[in-house]
């Protein structure tokens, strides 16, 4: 197969999972469990290639990729090494992407901004995948403005409204491109363990009154959702976990701590309160934890290959498909029994 050429804006905790995601299931002996499709549309994640990447901080500024993910302020456990890959971190534009909470956490450097465009046509990337902090939303449409004018595909991880802004979709097919966002679903995360938990209830007969989930997590991305997308984040996650009920009940999801010493692992409570036969009451009081940026990794694979799809088929605009099996917050909704089949349809 050929290789699928990504640039990653953002070497943060996810790039860093990414990173050594590539490597550990390109190992000829390594199993491939763990991956939702170790074969999707006849690519493996070996086929994954990164040709460039961008950040701000000075300790990952100009080291080689295979550096720069283990740079603190990152957290992301280290699961294997990663030999030299020949990328340089090349120094963005800052704009919005520290915020006032996080400018004790991230060094900003001081070298000159390369330019993005130029930079991403010299790599020949192909598809450019945006995972800046959450709050960073001037950042991410100027980094989408240079993804179109680079002529690349765009995945947005992040909670900014990009694939799920029609002007900006429209400007992605009008460059004749595809992009797909927002806000990237976790392979097994609190949306769809909480979704999942109320469709099962909710098929069962149970009628549920009340139900809260909130997380607490120890990454930079856990501060920077505090300070600045707290209210963001909380209306896609209810949005998305009220779309798992046919009715309507209480319904709140969200972040609500940062916990230095947690790290990288992100621990989730959930709250479910309702009802059965003859009124009987039924309670769900549970706690998940994860480790965060590994959780990105295999949604992250399907989908730059499912965007690799959408490319040599010529496909334009935002990938509604795509959007829905990858993101919290797509374009378009659907429901969660038609996901898995519509995506397997989509890439076939
Ligand atoms: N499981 C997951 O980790 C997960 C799931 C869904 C969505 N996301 C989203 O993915 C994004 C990345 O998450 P993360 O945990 O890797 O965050 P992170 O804070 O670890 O990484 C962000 C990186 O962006 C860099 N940066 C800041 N401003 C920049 C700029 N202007 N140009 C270039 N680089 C800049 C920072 O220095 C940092 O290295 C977040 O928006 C998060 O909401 C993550």
């Amino acid at each position: 197969m050929p290789k699928i050429k990504v640039a990653l804006i953002g070497v943060g905790n996810c790039a860093s999972s990414f990173i050594q995601g590539i490597q550990y299931y390109s190992k000829p002996d390594t199993s491939q469990l763990g991956l939702r499709n170790p074969v999707l549309a006849g690519y493996t994640p070996k086929d994954i290639e990164v040709v460039a990447a961008f950040d701000v901080d000075i300790r990952k500024v100009g080291l080689d990729l295979s550096e720069a993910i283990f740079a603190k302020p990152n957290n992301a456990p280290k699961v294997c090494d990663v030999p030299n890959l020949g990328v340089k971190v090349s120094k963005g534009p800052l704009l919005d992407g520290i915020g006032e909470s996080t400018q004790a956490l991230v060094e900003v450097s001081n070298a000159s901004d390369v330019n993005i465009a130029e930079t991403l046509i010299a790599s020949h990337a192909e598809v450019a995948i945006n995972l800046l902090p959450s709050g960073a939303s001037n950042a991410t449409r100027f980094y989408a403005m240079q993804a179109i004018a680079a002529g690349c595909a765009f995945i947005n991880a992040t909670p900014n409204f990009i694939a799920s802004d029609p002007m900006i979709a429209q400007q992605f097919e009008d460059a004749d491109l595809p992009l797909v966002g927002d806000d990237l679903v976790d392979q097994i995360g609190s949306t769809g363990l909480h979704k999942t938990l109320l469709k099962l209830l909710s098929d069962s007969g149970v009628r549920i009154s009340e139900t809260y989930q909130l997380d607490v997590g120890g990454g930079t991305e856990s501060v920077d959702t505090m300070s600045r997308t707290r209210d963001t984040k909380r209306s896609i996650k209810t949005e998305a976990v009220a779309s798992s009920l046919s009715y309507k009940t209480k319904v709140v999801a969200g972040s609500t701590d940062y916990v230095d010493f947690l790290q990288n692992k992100r621990d989730s409570y959930f709250w479910i309160s309702g009802t059965y036969f003859c009124n009987a009451p039924l309670k769900i009081d549970l706690k998940f934890q994860t480790v965060d940026a590994p959780n990105a990794g295999s949604v992250l694979f399907d989908v730059v290959r499912a965007i690799k799809v959408a490319i040599s088929r010529k496909q334009k605009g935002a990938l509604n498909t795509v959007c829905a099996y990858g993101f919290k917050r797509p374009p378009k909704m659907l429901t969660m029994e038609n996901i898995e089949a519509e995506f397997s349809k989509f890439v076939a």
